[in-house]
């Protein structure tokens, strides 16, 4: 009887273990590769799953993005960890919006189903596969970068947040144009089982103000997840994080 008390708590527990870290932090601490091949198992599901409300995808991402890109309308951006290429959706359905964006993300299949989505508009987006945390682009290539539900799967939030800010174009410092950083918070209780993954909004205050950033907003959105919107000034990243490349 002990036996199979012993035996049944060790698979409960080997489940939960399992439940934890493939399901709740999506492989997150196992490395990029598995995150990756989760999202590609997943990546025909993903839409559905998601369910985007192309309403509410306007009022809090696409407009929002538009209105601070009004003086750069033919800005090409990037967006890290595009997945199905939601961020792109959601820029070019804005009119006043007539730039480019280049989506990035590790999992291919998440790529081709962005790429699938997006057949209307291959002129005016690019798809590349690479990692969030080693950025193929020179150091304040773009006007705005994205980074949507995605930093807590990545080896390093921090070390990608820095790399995020690397690649994007400091503020002009005259009309404050430009260098708009958007990015997500997770929230909730699925954040508490994620540590050294997730921030609370303290400790992402201290992090944000440790880069080169202003006009620091952070919006309450959804269940599990807040938006971060910063605008990047000139400064240098390397005196605190040493990720100058
Ligand atoms: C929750 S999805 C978010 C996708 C999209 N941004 C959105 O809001 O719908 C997380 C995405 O991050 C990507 N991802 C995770 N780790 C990555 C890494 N190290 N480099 C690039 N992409 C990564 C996954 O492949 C997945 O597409």
């Amino acid at each position: 009887m002990l036996f199979w008390i012993i035996v049944i708590s060790l698979l409960i527990f080997i489940g939960l273990i399992l439940y934890w870290q493939l399901i709740v932090a999506e492989g997150a601490y196992l490395g990029a590769p598995l995150v990756a091949l989760l999202y590609d198992w997943t990546a025909e599901r993903y839409n559905k799953i998601k369910d985007f409300e192309p309403e509410a995808e306007d009022f809090w991402v696409g407009e929002p993005l538009a209105q601070r890109l009004r003086h750069q309308p033919q800005a090409t951006i990037l967006d890290v960890a595009t997945g199905t290429g939601r961020i792109p959706l959601d820029l070019l359905r804005q009119p006043s919006f007539r730039g480019r964006v280049i989506g990035l993300d590790r999992a291919s299949k998440m790529l081709d189903v962005a790429r699938r989505d997006l057949a209307a508009h291959t002129d005016r987006v690019s798809l590349v596969q690479a990692d969030a945390m080693a950025l193929p682009f020179a150091s304040g290539s773009f006007p705005t970068v994205t980074c949507m539900e995605a930093l807590e799967f990545l080896p390093n939030p921090t070390g990608g947040l820095a790399e995020l800010i690397r690649v994007l174009q400091p503020a002009s410092p005259k009309q404050s144009q430009g260098g708009w950083l958007l990015t997500t918070q997770r929230i909730g209780w699925e954040a508490r089982l994620m540590p050294g993954k997730t921030w609370n909004q303290d400790q992402l205050l201290k992090i944000l103000s440790c880069f080169p950033l202003q006009r620091i907003e952070i919006q309450i959105w959804q269940d599990i997840y807040n938006l971060v919107w910063a605008q990047k000034v000139e400064g240098c990243l390397a005196d605190k994080f040493n990720l100058d490349k």
